[in-house]
């Protein structure tokens, strides 16, 4: 299946055309520098621009303001597009109340308990905006922060490089750390992150990028029926707060099991103490290949209806699979239709949740001299 996409997309991209919605023929922009224009002005007047990309069959709108992926169009196995990204039409709804949206997330993805940490003796207490925790970087993180934006196109890639640089103390986090996030479409279409950073004192850092996933078409209803594999014996259980309980709970015999690909639905209403607390999937399974050099495979998404697909492949050794348990239909997205519970899914690579406050997690600090880097590729096929 993937080798035929690939194939078909290819050949028409060399050809200069590419598949429409329409299913005719148009000029493909695969190679083309990416588009800019105006999206909207911040209250302070810094004005947010749209990047439009495309390559290898997949379309791209992007937001300098939190690198948000506002649409992510790909085709289905009929070549029809669809955008499979939730989002909003309007800069004033991300800012006013996205649940981070096609977000990059920093400092810190995921929660830190209470925003507390140690680190070399130093207790830090960052920004509290999840009940008691920190949640994705604090009340102002990376998802709400105008990056610098370069677009290019290299050979056969085009992509956006985005700069932010977060100050020293900044959320309450230490060390100004320096963040460049290269998105690049792939000849094949695939999407890749690009994540680094560098900081001038010891700090803690977790980026991650936070797209909603609905593979039939973002408003097009429920993922419960999109299949999931997730490879992963393991993942970490949490208090009520969402906050990783330190076990590295086995999934076998468990509604957390994705070692196979089930749909999302099936084991989701599982009288588990997990999905109750969580009112869904809302956790972090730990990758059976752990931290890798280099990206590897480890979830697969499909919408049978479509036959779209994504893959997903990270040097990470984590994934937060998050059911989109939150979304209560008072949203209304890009379609103009409003968002409710499980409209959508997130799969966010990652280090493991609390990391700065559990030992046995692996380290998310980085020292002055060292560069975090990490990658993350999402491959589509229908
Ligand atoms: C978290 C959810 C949270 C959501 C924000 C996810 O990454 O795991 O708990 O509600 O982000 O909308």
């Amino acid at each position: 299946m993937e080798l035929s996409r690939r194939t078909v997309i290819a050949g028409a991209a060399a050809a200069g055309i590419a598949a429409t919605a329409a299913g005719g023929t148009a000029h493909a922009t695969g190679g083309r520098k990416p588009v800019k224009e105006l999206f909207g002005k911040l209250a302070d007047g810094t004005k947010v621009y749209r990047w439009s990309l495309e390559n290898g069959g997949t379309r791209m709108k992007v937001l300098s303001y939190g690198g948000i992926v506002q649409s992510l169009e790909i085709p289905d196995r009929r070549g029809r597009y669809e955008n499979v990204s939730l989002g909003f039409d309007n800069l004033d709804d991300y800012v006013a109340s996205s649940p981070y949206m096609g977000a990059l997330i920093g400092r810190y993805g995921n929660r830190i308990d209470k925003g507390r940490f140690t680190l070399d003796g130093k207790q830090y207490q960052i920004s509290v905006n999840d009940g008691e925790n920190t949640l994705h970087g604090g009340a102002q993180g990376f998802d709400k922060r105008v990056w610098d934006v370069e677009p290019f196109a290299e050979g056969s890639e085009v992509g956006l490089v985005m700069h932010y640089t977060s100050v020293d103390g900044e959320m309450g986090y230490p060390g100004t750390l320096k963040a460049k996030v290269t998105y690049t479409l792939t000849r094949e279409g695939d999407w890749r992150i690009d994540y680094e950073a560098t900081t001038d004192k010891a700090t803690v850092v977790n980026l991650t990028s936070h797209v909603y996933w609905n593979l039939a078409g973002e408003g097009s209803g429920t993922i419960e029926d999109h299949e999931l594999s997730i490879a992963a014996s393991r993942y970490t259980p949490t208090d009520e707060g969402l906050i990783p309980t330190g076990e590295l709970a086995k999934v076998a015999g468990t509604a957390f099991d994705f070692r196979r690909a089930k749909p999302v639905g099936r084991d989701i209403r599982a009288a588990h103490p997990q999905l109750i607390t969580a009112k869904g999937f809302d956790h972090n399974w730990v990758l059976d290949k752990g931290i890798t050099s280099r990206p590897e495979h480890i979830a697969t998404l499909r919408d049978p209806s479509s036959g779209r697909t994504l893959r997903i492949a990270t040097d990470q050794p984590g994934l937060q699979f998050y059911s989109g348990n939150f979304l209560d239909g008072t949203l209304t997205g890009t379609g103009g239709r409003t968002y409710r519970q499980g409209d959508a899914l997130c799969l966010e690579t990652q280090h493991f949740p609390d990391s700065p406050n559990q030992p046995s997690f692996p380290s998310t600090v980085l020292r002055p001299g060292q560069t975090y880097r990490t990658t993350t590729v999402h491959s589509f096929d229908a």
